[in-house]
């Protein structure tokens, strides 16, 4: 087991990425705790990933909320070891020219936002040191067409991320970034499950794996940068995209 008794708290563990690494979180014996805005959909994640897995609902966008989510954790558990930030939006596929300021704004809070007032809260409560993963996105590294909004607010992500690192390595809290391609989620759902046949396989030609991501790829990543086997690794943003950026 190599998370054995690790209290970690995921947000955006009810769906997705968020969901497969608490999964993965709890089979190597962490002690897990969720956090989205849905509750019905954190209820029926928590009894699929097992037993003794805790669910708040909370806006992570949120200040007052989110101070109270990791109370609330740190009562439940009487720690909190790891952080694994997976909540995250991307309302709208725009460019410059389409993006509304409100958009921009609401994906900012969440996407971004949340790093900082979660972040804040949870190395607070990190009194032995501690592992935070921040779930960035491949788009912060290249440019897109239509997530201007979501692409910049994955961007300041990797910079907050980094500054964690930086400051708090005296605390022996490592902070790292994976940056994922193309999965199939809710997020994207709309996206992939809408293109034609052609257009999807076009898509995983240009990924030089030659096939698009599953949620256990990036759950398989933050599992490694949370656990003692990356002990001596921070402020690093790991491309987890099939090759897309290399090239
Ligand atoms: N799938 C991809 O291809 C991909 C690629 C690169 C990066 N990512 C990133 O990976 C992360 C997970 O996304 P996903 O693909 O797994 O999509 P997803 O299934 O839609 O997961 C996003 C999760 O975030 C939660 N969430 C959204 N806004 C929130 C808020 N204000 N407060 C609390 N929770 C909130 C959602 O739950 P509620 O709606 O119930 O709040 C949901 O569980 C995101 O940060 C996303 O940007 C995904």
């Amino acid at each position: 087991m190599r998370l054995a008794n690790k209290v970690t708290l995921i947000t955006g563990g009810g769906t997705g990425l968020g969901l497969a690494t608490a999964q993965m979180f709890h089979r190597e014996g962490a002690r897990v705790a969720i956090c989205g805005r849905r509750a019905d959909v954190l209820a029926r994640a928590s009894q699929s990933i097992g037993p003794g897995v805790l669910a708040f609902p909370c806006d992570v966008s949120q200040e007052g909320p989110v101070n109270d989510l990791v109370a609330a954790v740190v009562k439940a558990f009487g720690r909190l070891d790891i952080l694994v930030h997976a909540a995250g939006v991307n309302l709208q596929r725009e460019d410059i020219t389409e993006t509304t300021l409100d958009g921009f704004r609401k994906t900012f809070d969440i996407n971004t936002t949340s790093v900082f007032l979660v972040g804040r809260a949870v190395v607070r409560a990190m009194t032995d040191g501690g592992a935070i993963v921040l779930i960035g996105s491949v788009v912060a590294e290249i440019g897109s067409h239509k997530r201007f909004a979501y692409s910049g607010s994955k961007a300041a992500l990797i910079g907050l991320g980094r500054q964690m690192a930086v400051s708090l390595g005296g605390r022996d809290i490592r902070v790292n970034i994976v940056q994922p391609g193309m999965v199939h989620t809710e997020m994207t759902a709309g996206l992939l499950d809408g293109m034609k046949p052609e257009t999807l396989d076009r898509m995983r030609k240009a990924y030089p794996l030659n096939r698009l991501g599953k949620p256990e790829d990036v759950a398989e990543a933050c599992l490694f940068l949370a656990s003692d086997a990356a002990s001596w690794i921070t402020g690093v943003a790991l491309m987890v995209d099939g090759g897309l950026s290399a090239q």
